[in-house]
């Protein structure tokens, strides 16, 4: 696998956090749509890697997601900074990622620091209904109540201390995301737009 490179000058990164299930690919492909950049999903990315059968770390990282743990951030890290290398892009909408503090300290020294995280505050109780409902369908291992279980616990005790450091820099945005998807999209929408002014 390649190694982590430090992402060119001018590269704009947004990270978007929340719980398991607040919305967080659902709102980056609304982005998307409107504003083009490139979205990457660290946990998709950690998927794509398991299911490859070149890996020497799919093994590791099926048995992390299976447990709702966080998977060691070099593998992560190695990941997202491949894709962005890749692309020609250079702002990137990143979710799901950092997960935890050391992740962010090491991918603001390593590859770059972000310019603005939004995040999606969710009630427990609304994204537990919506992964059980989306556990029906997405076929992943993690969508299931002990395994959900485990991630609110890691998202309360290793995640949201990530938030709160992001928070002492001033870079976060709270959107409150109990809503349908249209209406959470419209508080996103205009904290986006206002990037550029
Ligand atoms: P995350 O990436 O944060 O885990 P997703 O975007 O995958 O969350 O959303 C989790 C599930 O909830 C998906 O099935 C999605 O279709 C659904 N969903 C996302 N946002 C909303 C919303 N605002 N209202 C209702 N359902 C939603
Ligand atoms: O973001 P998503 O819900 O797709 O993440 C699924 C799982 O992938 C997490 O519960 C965790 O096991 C793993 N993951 C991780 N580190 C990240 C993102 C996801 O270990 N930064
Ligand atoms: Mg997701």
């Amino acid at each position: 696998m390649s190694e982590i490179v430090r992402a060119p000058e001018g590269t704009i990164v947004i990270f978007v956090l929340g719980g398991p299930g607040s919305g967080k690919g659902t709102q980056c492909n609304k982005i998307v749509e409107d504003f083009g950049f490139v979205h990457l999903s660290a946990g998709d990315l950690l998927r794509e890697e398991q299911r490859n059968p070149n890996s020497k770390d799919g093994d590791l990282i099926n048995s992390y997601i299976k447990d709702g743990q966080i998977v060691p951030m070099e593998i992560t890290v190695k990941l997202l900074s491949k894709k962005m290398r890749e692309s020609k892009s250079n702002v990137f909408l990143i979710d799901g990622f950092p997960r935890k503090l050391d992740q962010a300290e090491y991918f603001g020294k390593n590859v770059v620091e972000p310019c603005l995280i939004l995040f999606l505050d969710c009630d427990k109780e609304v994204m537990k209904q919506r992964l059980l409902k989306r556990g029906e369908t997405s076929g992943r291992i993690d969508d299931n109540i002990e395994t959900i279980e485990k991630r609110f616990k890691v998202f309360k005790e290793e995640s949201l201390p990530v938030v709160e450091h992001y928070e002492k820099e001033e870079k976060v945005r709270k959107i409150p995301c109990n809503e349908s998807v249209d209406e959470v999209y419209l508080k996103i929408r205009p904290i986006i737009e206002g990037l550029n002014k």
